[in-house]
């Protein structure tokens, strides 16, 4: 499958290294077409999967992972361009976090909005999917990381986009179906991104951040 990974940080390396890892035609995406973070990357897979700026990668991938720094996550898919993201599932991943003022990070917006909401609205013709905000990158494609059972929560407004996701997860990464949450439409963002003022400090009190909730009925 031809995959867009926005973004060169630690989430697009580890997603975009496994997707390669599993035989996917993968592109990596940076504001700059030869990024150094890009190259360092494609070197680390063997030159297996190509890179280049977001409006290449968006165009390229036949669905695309948005791992953009949250903050600026806007302003990255602005670079993507509407029209190459016109029709395609977009992994919404990156949370809005600011970090400006130190530890522990806010959020650029949260309890009535979400970067979630900000970007389906900016994007309307785009199918997006908030999924694997809520855990640690190496947690993400690799879920049997943790012992036992552990859940992931995604919400978005396309019904058939999310049952697209949920089949996608499981063969890509692993993750069961009956551990995936839909919480409903796209405004479900808010809960999962203010999550993150509860995973910082469970980071900070458990030492690890390899770790995951899981949804006791
Ligand atoms: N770390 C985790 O395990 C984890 C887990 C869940 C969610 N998240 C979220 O995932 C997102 C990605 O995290 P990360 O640590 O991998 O990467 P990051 O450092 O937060 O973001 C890196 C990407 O953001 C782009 N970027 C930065 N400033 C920009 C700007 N002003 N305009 C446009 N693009 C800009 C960078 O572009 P260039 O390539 O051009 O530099 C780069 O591709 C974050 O929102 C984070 O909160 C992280």
């Amino acid at each position: 499958m031809k995959i867009a990974i926005l973004g060169t940080g630690m989430v697009g390396n580890a997603l975009g290294t496994k997707l390669v890892q599993l035989g996917h035609d993968v592109i990596m995406g940076s504001r700059t077409a030869g990024s150094e973070a890009g190259r360092d990357w494609l070197k680390s897979v063997g030159g297996k999967a190509r890179i280049g700026a977001f409006d290449e990668a968006a165009t390229f991938g036949k669905i695309v992972l948005d791992c953009t720094n949250g903050a600026n996550s806007l302003a990255a898919l602005r670079q993507a361009g509407e029209a190459n993201l016109r029709g395609k599932i977009l992994i919404q991943i990156s949370n809005p976090l600011d970090t400006s003022k130190g530890m522990p990070p806010t959020l650029t917006v949260c309890n009535t909005d979400s970067l979630g909401e900000q970007i389906q609205r900016e994007f309307p013709e785009t199918r997006v999917v908030k999924a694997l905000n809520t855990i640690n990158c190496a947690v993400m494609v690799e879920p049997s990381l943790l012992s036992g059972d552990h859940d992931l929560i995604i919400c978005g407004d396309d019904a058939a986009a999310k049952t697209q996701v949920t089949a996608l997860l499981g063969e890509w990464f692993g993750w069961k179906k009956e551990n995936i949450i839909d919480l409903g439409n796209i405004s479900a963002s808010r809960g999962t991104e203010m999550y993150l003022a509860l995973w910082i400090r469970l980071w900070g009190v458990l030492g690890t951040p390899h770790f995951n909730i899981k949804i006791v009925r």
